[in-house]
């Protein structure tokens, strides 16, 4: 089976296709970041318009990418939610107009089980069950996955995502949009424990996560101290150790609670680098195991979206003809594969 995957949620537009047999054989991505920064943010209106000029070109270098012609397609997967409602639209009206016109099945796939099963793309993908971290711009969950469909909410924000955090800090500190990439960049040149940042909701014994006042925590030294690189630096620093600390102080609890071996993570976040490493420490630490996507498939990517477009497809889960997106949707009312 082949699928065509499209992935319009935010501001990225992505199309790639997946092969049962071989693989990952296109996958395109444009990006509008350089749009959206001036700014100093996504403008939704401005995210669907532009998903409509890219996406059917982008859909058109996919095809001659792998090589294929449109009977070559079996079927057609599209983002229909967690996202921007008028961004979800355009690529589930495109996809789903376009699995008509080829008569092949279509599936709506859901944004953060795309992310969260990204990392079934790479060479040594993780087995069931394990605990799934989901850090992304608009989610912070700890989940116990089963299976594919089998997810169970052990924890998640209560307040601002990590990546809307890295954002809001990132924007105090002057930086451009998107600013999680760039606190990351700037925090190496930060002196280690120069500051020391809370790490939110780890005294009580919970799995939530409140992220929001770390932002104001940044503000108030910013405002107090004098505002050289050095100390924008160290506040980067400081933020993101606060972070990666929090993450691995759940993370551990999740593993213990379930007692799963294995942890996936996932999202725009799992492609910062310190989280990468120190969480990765932490696990081999323990003895366990830890799965990433390629930094390029923690970010919003078309590949992760086809890939979970085929698993859905090949146990009997269709679309139908109505088009219907959900800017809001709970994992948890995925259903079972073949259920
Ligand atoms: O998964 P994603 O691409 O989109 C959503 O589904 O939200 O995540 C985007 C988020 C943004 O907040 C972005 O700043 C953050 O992920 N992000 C990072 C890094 N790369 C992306 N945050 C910290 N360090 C990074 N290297
Ligand atoms: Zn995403």
């Amino acid at each position: 089976m082949r699928v065509l995957g499209i992935e319009t949620s935010c501001d990225e537009t992505g199309v790639a296709i997946y092969d049962q047999d071989q693989g990952l054989i296109a996958n395109q991505l444009y990006s509008q970041v350089k749009i959206h920064a001036n700014y100093g943010g996504i403008v939704p209106e401005l995210a669907s318009r532009n998903h409509v000029h890219k996406i059917v070109p982008l859909i058109q270098s996919a095809m001659s990418q792998a090589g294929l012609n449109a009977s070559e397609i079996h079927g057609v997967s599209y983002t229909a939610g967690p996202g921007l409602v008028g961004a979800l639209m355009v690529g589930a009206t495109v996809g789903r107009a376009l699995a008509y016109a080829w008569r092949v099945a279509a599936v709506a796939v859901h944004h953060m089980e795309g992310h969260l099963l990204a990392p079934m793309l790479e060479e040594n993908p993780p087995t069931f069950p394990f605990v799934a971290l989901l850090i992304s711009g608009g989610h912070t969950q700890l989940i116990a996955v089963t299976d594919i469909g089998k997810y169970q909410l052990l924890g998640e924000s209560l307040d601002d995502a990590a990546g809307e955090a890295f954002d809001k800090t990132a924007k105090l500190l002057g930086l451009d949009y998107p600013g999680g990439p760039m606190l990351a960049r700037l925090a190496q040149q930060g002196v280690p424990g120069r500051y020391t940042f809370p790490r939110p909701m780890t005294a009580s014994s919970g799995l939530e996560f409140s992220f929001s006042g770390l932002k104001t925590f940044a503000a108030n030294i910013v405002r107090a101290e004098a505002d050289d690189h050095q100390t924008r630096a160290d506040v980067a620093r400081a933020f993101e150790d606060a972070i990666v600390e929090t993450l691995i102080i759940k993370c551990r609890r999740a593993l213990d609670l379930t007692g799963f071996k294995r942890l996936v993570i996932a999202g725009g976040v799992s492609a910062n680098q310190s989280v990468r490493e120190n969480l990765r420490e932490m696990m081999r630490q323990r003895g366990e195991e830890v799965f990433y996507a390629r930094p390029e498939f923690c970010t919003d990517n078309g590949a992760m979206i086809a890939y979970a477009g085929m698993v859905r497809l090949r146990s009997g889960t269709f679309a139908n003809l109505a088009v219907s997106v959900l800017p809001r949707w709970s994992l948890e009312e995925l259903s079972e594969l073949g259920a």
